[in-house]
């Protein structure tokens, strides 16, 4: 498979994954930078399972005030590029995301698959039913399903399985390229993406502000803001289509 830029080499089919260095330079924070999420929460506090079984508002006002946060949020150049490359590439482009922001739709993009669930969800832990929620969850609000009040972010936890993990692996083996843009790599399954697509034959591209922890594993990483050197890459691919 020729170079990243799609130069005439029939690069069809792109898997993207996102994490939260995509949603950076819209104000939404990291989790690992110095004064990212787990430098102010304890994921043990706040994230698990057993937290919310433990301090359920805690939980509820930790999500409850990065739900707020997000609304007031826009998507960036990043997200936009993406969108553009969705819609402009002969072929498919899956974006599967890390992150729990509804930057990637804002900005256009559509069937972006959240793997780790969607801060503008709640789940009812009753009647199974995810429904759109804007607002907070710590009075306990009733399910406007079944009218229980067992409502709880619709967010998957460390120990949690992440979402539609077949459909994933399914489009990685269908793609040409496999490109990861502003995630550490630190948390599995999502940071072990990487090494699936290579021992499918399939070309892999990190774009990341620094080196993450599997940027051994990629064929080409790119270093620089998400803002600027995804709309380059976007750019190169559609200036190359076959
Ligand atoms: N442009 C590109 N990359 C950036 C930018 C930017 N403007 N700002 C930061 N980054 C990079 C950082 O260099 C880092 O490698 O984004 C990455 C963010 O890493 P993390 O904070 O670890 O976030 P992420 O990889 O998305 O975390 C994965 O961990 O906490 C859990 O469930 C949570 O989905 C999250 C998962």
């Amino acid at each position: 498979m020729g170079g990243m830029n799609g130069k005439s080499n029939g690069i069809r089919n792109i898997v993207v994954l996102t994490g939260a260095g995509v949603s950076a330079e819209s104000g939404i924070d990291t989790f690992r930078a110095s004064d990212g999420l787990w430098e102010q929460h304890r994921v043990e506090d706040v994230a698990t399972p057993e937290a919310f079984e433990r301090d359920p508002d805690l939980v509820q006002r930790f999500y409850d005030m990065r739900r707020e946060a997000v609304q007031t949020k826009d998507p960036n150049p990043a997200h936009f590029a993406l969108a553009k490359l969705q819609r402009e590439l002969d072929g498919n482009l899956l974006i599967v995301t890390q992150n729990i922001d509804d930057l990637h739709e804002r900005a256009g993009a559509e069937d972006v698959l959240h793997m780790h669930g969607e801060i503008l969800n709640a789940w009812c832990t009753s009647c199974d039913v995810r429904s759109r929620w804007t607002g907070t969850l710590i009075e306990r609000p009733a399910c406007p399903e079944c009218g229980d009040a067992a409502l709880r972010p619709d967010i998957v936890w460390f120990g949690e399985m992440p979402y539609r993990m077949d459909e994933i692996f399914d489009a990685i083996r269908e793609a040409d390229l496999f490109v990861s843009i502003g995630t550490s790599g630190a948390v599995y399954p999502a940071a072990g993406f990487v090494r699936d697509a290579k021992s499918l034959g399939v070309a892999t591209l990190e774009l990341n502000l620094e080196r993450s922890q599997g940027s051994h594993w990629f064929d080409e990483s790119r270093l620089g803001p998400a803002g600027t050197i995804v709309p380059e890459w976007v750019q190169e691919i559609l200036d190359n289509k076959g």
